[in-house]
Parts: structure tokens; sequence; C-alpha cells
């Protein structure tokens, strides 16, 4: 086939050249625990930088499982699944580790150590790279001074010395996020991040996500029990039923009505009572 000459008429941009990667790509991803059924069962997801992600469905439709399922902690028994030009599915010794370092976490209970400072719990991100080290001791000027720079990131600089319990459960989560960052990582996964979180405090923590996807070109795969903050704060919108992935669109294409399908007849099966009432 002969491609006509006019559509060559003007050089293509580098961009237009290099159409954007996505940093994650699962392609009929399945997964069962033990021997046991799958719990997830064909899903297709794509992450792209500068993007939030939310990820609904009711208890133990597999949202947690799929983002194991991206940092080696839950068994691929399908498809496949790559982070950051690493594939799950045959990973070579060392890589595991690196892809989890890639990794910044955050999850519904902090995971904060309560007694060390804020600071300390923020430069802990930075242990992979810092080493073998006295985690209160031994950290260098340079990544203090870059916790601090995360802190006043995160709005919460002027609490650097309390001990994190001390803090209110979204100063805390602020603190998770900032430790997230630490680890400059390529991916960010947020397991129910607000689910422990008052109305407003869940939509300042989301909007401080979605700016981070969007300044700092991180993908951000936010799992939420809540479908009107999914609404609020994410760019598409992927919902799981029982392991499948019955939803996956643009958010300004969804509403409500329309991911009504992910929670369908919970009700009857016992399951979506605590969705109805969060
Ligand atoms: N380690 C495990 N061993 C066996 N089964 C598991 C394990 N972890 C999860 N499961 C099962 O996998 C299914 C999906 O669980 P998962 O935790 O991914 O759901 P979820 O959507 O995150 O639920 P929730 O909203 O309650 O956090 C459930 O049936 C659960 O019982
Ligand atoms: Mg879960």
């Amino acid at each position: 086939m002969t491609i006509p000459a006019t559509q060559h008429a003007r050089p293509l941009s580098a961009a237009e050249l290099q159409p954007q990667l996505p940093l994650v790509s699962v392609r009929d991803l399945k997964v069962a625990y033990g021997g046991g059924p799958l719990v997830l069962d064909g899903v297709d997801l794509d992450l792209f930088p500068g993007e939030m992600v939310a990820l609904l469905g009711s208890s133990g439709s597999g949202k947690s499982t799929l983002m194991k399922s991206l940092t080696g902690f839950a068994p691929i028994s399908g498809g496949s699944a790559r982070v950051g030009g690493y594939d799950l599915t045959n990973l070579r010794r060392g890589q595991l580790r690196d892809v989890r370092a890639s990794v910044g976490q955050v999850f519904q209970q902090f995971n904060l150590v309560g007694r060390l400072s804020v600071l300390t719990n923020v430069l802990t991100g930075a242990l992979h790279e810092a080493g073998p080290i006295n985690v209160v001791g031994g950290f260098s000027t340079a990544h203090r001074k870059r916790a601090l720079e995360l802190l006043d990131r995160v709005g919460i600089a002027h609490k650097a010395k309390e001990p994190a319990r001390s803090l209110s459960g979204g100063q805390q989560q602020r603190v998770a996020i900032a430790r997230a960052l630490m680890q400059r990582p390529k991916l960010i996964l947020a397991d129910e991040p607000v689910a422990s979180l008052d109305p407003k405090m869940s939509r300042s923590v989301l909007e401080l996500l979605h700016a981070i996807a969007r300044d700092d070109g991180i993908p951000v795969l936010v799992s939420l029990h809540v479908m009107p903050l999914a609404l609020e704060h994410s760019d598409r919108i992927v919902g799981l039923r029982h392991g499948e992935m019955l939803v996956s669109a643009p958010t300004s294409q969804l509403d409500a009505a329309a991911l009504d399908v992910v929670y369908q007849h919970d009700d009857e099966e016992g399951e979506g009572v605590v969705d109805d009432l969060a």
C-alpha cells in the first residue's frame, strides 16, 4: 500500500512520534490465592503519567488484590502485568525489590511509626537509597532537606518534630503521602486512603493526591468506597465486581447511574451495605 504524499507534508513532532507510554499495563489479569477460585478474572488496566485513576467496587471485589498484583504481593495466575518496564510475571533476581522501591504506597491506616517524629517517618521513605543506616540519626543533610520540603508541600512542616501519633488522621495521611514521595516513586498506589477520614479531610487528601499526579506526572491508582468522591477526584474510573472489570472509562463520561452496575445485586447478597452507609 502506498501512503499519499500529502500525509507527510509536515514533519511529525517528537511527541507525535513518541506517544506517551503507560507506566502500568495490565492485560487479562487473573489472580487466585492458594489454588482457590479466581478473585481477579480478566482485568485490563493502563495507568499513564499524570492521571489519577479511581478503583471502585464492593468489599471483596478485588481492589486491594489488583494493587497487590502490581507489587508482587498477589499471585498472578494468568495474563500479564507490567510496571515501569518490569514484567511482574517474569522478574529476574533483585527486580522485585526494584519494583517495590519504585512504588509509593498509601494505606487506610497510614502505617506510620507513631512514636517516631513526623520527619523521621518521612525519611524512612528514603531507606532504600540510604542503605543500612541508623534510622534515627543516620540520614544525610540532603535527605533531611528534601523531607522538610515534602512536609512543607503537604502542608505540615510545622509538625516535623512532633511524634506522628500526636497528629490528626488527615495530617497523618499527609505524612504518609510525603513518605511515599520521599521514595521518588514512579507510581503511587493508595488503598482506601480516606476511609478513616471525615468528608472534608477526605476531599483535601484526594485533592493532594490528584495534584501530585498532575504536577509530578506520577500516576496514582486510588481505591475508594464512596462513589461521589471517585466522580469528583479522578480522571478515569475502573469498576470491579467479583473480580471482573465492569467499568473502565474517563470520569467525564460517567455518572452514578453508569456506575450502578458495579454494585448491582449487592444488597441481595449481603454486600454493599457499608458502601450505602458511606
Ligand atoms: N491473602 C489472601 N488469601 C486468600 N484470599 C484472599 C487473600 N486476600 C484476599 N483474598 C480474597 O480475595 C477477594 C478479593 O479481596 P480484596 O481484599 O482484594 O477485596 P477488596 O475489594 O480490596 O475489598 P475491601 O473493600 O473489603 O478492602 C476476597 O474474596 C478475599 O477474601
Ligand atoms: Mg481492600
